[in-house]
């Protein structure tokens, strides 16, 4: 008893971060438990949930701080009232925006990715954020996802790659990183009840691999939970997602919150998994009445479960050891730095990632890259050659300190040219979660837009999505796969007066491109943030030589597409439920196993130069199950600028005892090249990773026989397959 008073009052005089600093020889685990023993049963369920809109309570009678988090996953959002939806007002809390993750998929980067996530965990620190809310790593199943701007596209080997450099790079500035949506929110619509139903060899080859990366290899400190149902039961509350894989198998030791307004009660959430509850309505899902907090499921009414002894102490001791530990990894680490903010070094980032994010997907006798140094006209049409990208979306949306427009953008790269400008065509407002008309005129802005075409030596169209509802945005999903507001009639009226028309298509998903053998260049831009038309101009100048790669596939139609090959039950699912027929063949997994030819491949994009893959082998014939594959293949610069290229080794099972896809991607590496210079690639691929996951063993099994390395430069496109043997 003694002791404990003395500890309690050390805490009070010293502070929490003293005390530590004296016991800083015991395990982090040890300090835990001596502070658990400090807090009462009130304190502990207080910190199981939300005190404000964006952070949670700590024991201001012990010294232990608040844990404040903020979205995620672009950039820090700027700050939100306490308790509405809000913008606080605040005058300092303009960010670096960074480009959306499809962008930074793109890059075929894991170094870049690093990159991102250490600039973006200074920002958050400096903002004295402890949770950064992203990255998202939602498998990219439909190009009708009003969110897919936020992932890292339809393999879970590149999101894997990627999302772990990313984590780190957050956390070592002493902020956790929160994966999200865990898991299976791959459509926005319906999300707060839709019931996902799929197989479990879908589930854990397709779905689960970059969460499992991020935990197991990214060791992250925080994961959020999804809004959807799977298998019947709420993901924040599940017990086979949470306490059975993530806490279970992955043993991971973070917390897992609740995504805002995604618990639905209390005893499955004390029971199934959930550790910080954020954002509930207690009238009404995410509407909430004011200060409306102690009436959280994790709160007055867990609090009453505890007492009653229908939930036992144990359970809620082991969701405060979880919420400390990541309180000691962030808020009560005194070792952690600073952070930075909006410093030039996060804006050059930001240009690096969105410059090498850049996907060319056309570009007919070499449209592209435009001379700076010619004197012509340039048009540069379309409302999104203006357009703010940063303001909208939803939880992604930002207040960017600048934001460079691609029409400033190129306006200030091309001050030889002469460069006109119209709109072409125009759409409402961005806000959250309704459709807002546009005030203008549509054939008037048709009008001018081809009168300024008819003008011009060139014309770059400057379109796409927007960050609208049922755009690019959160919320609900889009409702059709063509371009809207009119822009494909726009754009045949356009070709019709000027032939030597580009598009420059500002969006985070596939768009239907009716006009695509029409016009003479197409460069897929995403959402670039506060550096973007600087990095379009890099890559129309030529500055930048474009390595982007499609993260994934662009079909010809809809139809084509695996999630909506099998009808409304798959996509969007009857109201209730959902099935996911595809199964495993989700992105190139379909388009290549069903023979059915995309517009545009996974992995897909091309360079001012040209690249040459000389020769590839394996550093053996025969493997054995816990091997590593050496694999490489030379590769020669053979056009005449410096350029980067992305191989990929995508394996195939010749004769599986189950369907298998046709290839899936097991390696890339990005390999940056001078003219004629010539380089040796090396890439691993444990073959334990050729396994395929056996519903009826709920194992991996690898099956002996002869495996196809492909090595490509676009899931379409092979250029060597060596065959090797498993025993
Ligand atoms: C989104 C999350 C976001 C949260 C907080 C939710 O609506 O789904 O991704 O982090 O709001 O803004």
């Amino acid at each position: 008893m003694k002791k404990i008073l003395f500890t309690s009052l050390l805490f009070v005089l010293l502070g929490v971060s003293q005390l530590f600093a004296q016991v800083e020889t015991k395990s982090i685990d040890n300090k835990i438990e001596e502070i658990i023993k400090q807090l009462t049963l009130k304190e502990k369920v207080a910190m199981c949930h939300a005190q404000s809109k964006f952070s949670t309570p700590g024991v201001p009678r012990l010294g232990i701080p608040e844990i404040w988090m903020s979205d995620g996953p672009h950039g820090v959002r700027a700050e939100i009232a306490w308790d509405t939806w809000d913008h606080a007002g605040w005058t300092n809390d303009s960010c670096t925006a960074f480009p959306a993750l499809t962008c930074l998929a793109a890059t075929f980067n894991p170094s870049l990715s690093y990159k991102y996530g250490k600039a973006i965990g200074e920002e958050a620190r400096y903002r004295k954020k402890d949770i950064l809310l992203g990255p998202g790593v939602n498998i990219y199943r439909t190009p009708l996802n009003g969110r897919n701007f936020e992932y890292m596209g339809e393999d879970p080997y590149l999101a894997s790659k990627l999302v772990v450099p990313y984590i780190k790079g957050v956390q070592e500035n002493g902020v956790a990183a929160c994966v999200k949506h865990y898991a299976l929110n791959n459509q926005e619509h319906w999300r707060n009840h839709i019931n996902v139903e799929l197989s479990d060899r879908a589930l854990y080859e397709i779905y689960l691999p970059a969460f499992k990366a991020a935990v197991l290899e990214g060791e992250v400190w925080s994961i959020m939970g999804a809004y959807n149902k799977i298998r019947g039961q709420f993901c924040c509350h599940n017990e086979l997602m949470v306490n059975k894989i993530l806490k279970g198998d992955w043993a991971f030791d973070g917390v897992l919150v609740t995504d805002w307004g995604a618990t639905h009660d209390t005893k499955e959430a004390a029971l199934y998994g959930l550790d910080i509850e954020m954002g509930t309505g207690t009238d009404g899902l995410t509407t909430s009445s004011k200060n409306a907090y102690d009436n959280y499921f994790l709160a007055n009414p867990f609090l009453k479960m505890l007492k009653s002894g229908e939930i036992e102490m144990s359970v809620l001791d082991d969701k405060v050891r979880r919420i400390l530990r990541l309180m000691m990894r962030t808020t009560m680490d005194s070792t952690r730095s600073f952070g930075k903010m909006t410093n030039q070094q996060h804006f050059d980032v930001a240009r690096e990632v969105a410059a090498e994010g850049i996907v060319l997907l056309k570009n007919d006798k070499g449209f592209f890259p435009i001379d700076p140094a010619k004197k012509q006209t340039i048009a540069v049409i379309g409302e999104n050659a203006t357009r703010s990208m940063t303001v909208g979306g939803g939880s992604s949306e930002l207040k960017a300190k600048h934001e460079i427009s691609p029409l400033s953008g190129i306006q200030k790269r091309f001050k030889n040219a002469r460069i006109i400008h119209a709109m072409g065509y125009s759409s409402g407002a961005s806000v959250y979660g309704q459709v807002l008309p546009t005030k203008l005129n549509a054939d008037s802005l048709k009008r001018a837009a081809i009168e300024v075409a008819a003008e011009a030596d060139i014309v770059l169209f400057v379109g796409g999505l927007n960050k609208s509802h049922h755009q690019d945005c959160e919320g609900d999903d889009r409702k059709q796969f063509a371009l809207p507001f009119g822009q494909d009639d726009l754009l045949n009226e356009i070709l019709k007066v000027n032939k030597n028309t580009a598009v420059i298509m500002v969006s985070g998903n596939a768009v239907e491109m009716p006009w695509v053998s029409k016009v003479k260049a197409i460069v897929q831009t995403w959402y670039l943030g506060s550096e973007a038309g600087h990095a379009i101009a890099d890559i129309l100048s030529g500055d930048v030589n474009p390595s982007g790669k499609l993260p994934f596939s662009f079909p010809v139609k809809l139809e084509d597409n695996a999630a909506h090959s099998f009808g409304e039950i798959s996509y969007p699912g009857d109201g209730t439920n959902q099935e996911y027929k595809e199964d495993i063949l989700v992105g190139y997994r379909w388009h290549d196993t069903k023979n059915i030819k995309p517009l545009y491949a996974f992995g897909y994009g091309l360079s001012y130069t040209s690249f040459k893959v000389l020769s590839a082998k394996t550093d053996k014939s025969t493997y054995k199950k816990g091997d590593v594959i050496k694999v490489s293949c030379e590769i020669k610069n053979i056009g005449k600028s410096s350029g980067a290229e992305v191989i990929q080794v995508y394996a195939n099972d010749v004769e599986a005892s189950v369907l298998r896809p046709l290839k899936e991607l097991k390696a890339f590496n990005k390999v940056m090249l001078n003219p004629e210079e010539t380089k040796i690639v090396t890439m691993e691929i444990p073959v334990n990773e050729l396994a395929f996951f056996d519903d009826s063993m709920m194992d991996w099994k690898l099956e002996a026989g002869q495996f196809k390395l492909m090595l490509g430069v676009s899931s379409q496109e092979i250029k060597k397959t060596i065959v090797v043997e498993i025993e």
